[in-house]
């Protein structure tokens, strides 16, 4: 067993990756089980819907960790709404929705004094963060939980941020990666053009951290891990590889654009787009992303932009149409297969 394994209480040093809106404890248990490490989204859930997700975890027994985003919410801005809705009003006209109607919202809310009170509760064995860190008085919580804290981090300099801040491993995001980028150092509208790949992060990481680096992004088969341990990383975190298992709830428009990347692997195409909460994400390009381009600087800040393309996505989607839904993936879906969890796993182990 290596040392990352030992810390995460697994027999592999393979993290199920936390994949909010797509899965909960059925995909982390079935992970944990097959000896990788499952993990629990908290982003997308009310505190009483991840207080449930725990207690199931818990009663498994098994390691599992527990995922929290800590982006600094800005306030409510209603111009900037207006104005992504001016620039969405052709669609709104197209599926008869009524703007003036819809109203901004904060969307997501990050790591919290009750979210903390949850881990103090249920001690899971592992919590990792996404967009940094939360306050130093909510990580000492969490640590005294006894909990191994992970962190992504998008670039050497957030690595090397995160080490000097104690957490027990760095999550190397690369490019390739679906779903959010965690940059969190620099802001978002110049960091996310320089994100470096998954092949050159890692091999900075592993060169100049003393923690275990975890290789996220474009990992989805044997193959790949064997290129990101031989680049010196510990062990992997993948995602996209499990969205068609049978025990994830990847929604139908989902895992039909997945079905179709997968049987027809030269028309995969992702791009980062920040229509769909406002901070950039990598998911399978479709119609809204092509016709007002993947980024669109009207789009309001994270988690904003969510209030005002959801209306056109239930709309879309009522329609068993995909066409305004985040279709989360990254850039690698050669394991990507539908099939169970544990059999996903075991191709994962080299
Ligand atoms: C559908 C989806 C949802 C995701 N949600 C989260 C999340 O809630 N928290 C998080 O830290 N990372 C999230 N990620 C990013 C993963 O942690 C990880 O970086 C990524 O899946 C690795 O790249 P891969 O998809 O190529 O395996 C998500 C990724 C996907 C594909």
């Amino acid at each position: 067993m290596s040392a990352l394994a030992a810390m995460l209480g697994t027999r592999h040093a393979l993290i199920q990756a936390p994949m909010a809106g797509t899965q909960g404890p059925k995909l982390a248990i079935a992970c944990s089980s097959a000896g990788a490490l499952g993990s629990i989204p908290a982003a997308a859930v009310s505190l009483e819907t991840l207080a449930a997700h725990l207690a199931h975890m818990q009663s498994s027994a098994l390691p599992y960790n527990v995922n929290f985003f800590c982006h600094q919410p800005t306030p409510i801005d209603e111009a900037q709404h207006r104005a992504y809705q001016a620039v969405l009003a052709p669609f709104y006209a197209e599926f008869g929705i009524d703007a003036a109607r819809i109203a901004p919202a904060s969307g997501r809310e990050p790591f919290s004094e009750a979210a903390c009170a949850l881990i103090e509760q249920f001690r899971p064995q592992v919590v990792s963060f996404h967009f940094g860190l939360p306050t130093d008085a909510l990580l000492a919580r969490v640590r005294a939980t006894g909990a191994q804290v992970l962190s992504s981090a998008t670039t050497l300099a957030e690595a090397l941020w995160l080490q000097a801040r104690g957490v027990d491993a760095v999550i190397a995001q690369g490019n390739e990666a679906g779903g959010h980028r965690g940059v969190f150092l620099e802001n978002w509208r110049t960091a996310w053009p320089k994100q470096p790949g998954t092949l050159a992060l890692v091999a900075q990481c592993a060169h100049s951290l003393r923690i275990p680096v975890i290789a996220a992004g474009g990992i989805s088969d044997a193959r790949s891990v064997r290129a990101a341990l031989a680049l010196g990383a510990a062990g992997v975190q993948v995602g996209s590889a499990f969205l068609l298992a049978h025990e994830a709830d990847t929604s139908p428009v989902h895992r039909a654009a997945l079905r179709s990347s997968a049987a027809h692997p030269e028309e995969h195409q992702t791009a980062l787009t920040n229509l769909f909460t406002g901070r950039p994400a990598r998911g399978i390009v479709n119609r809204v992303m092509r016709e007002i381009g993947p980024i669109n600087w009207a789009a309001p800040e994270f988690a904003q932009a969510t209030a005002a393309i959801a209306p056109l996505r239930s709309a879309a989607e009522a329609q068993s149409s995909g066409d305004f839904s985040p279709l989360w993936c990254g850039q690698n879906i050669a394991g990507c297969r539908e099939t169970d969890a544990a059999s996903i796993v075991s191709s994962l182990i080299v």
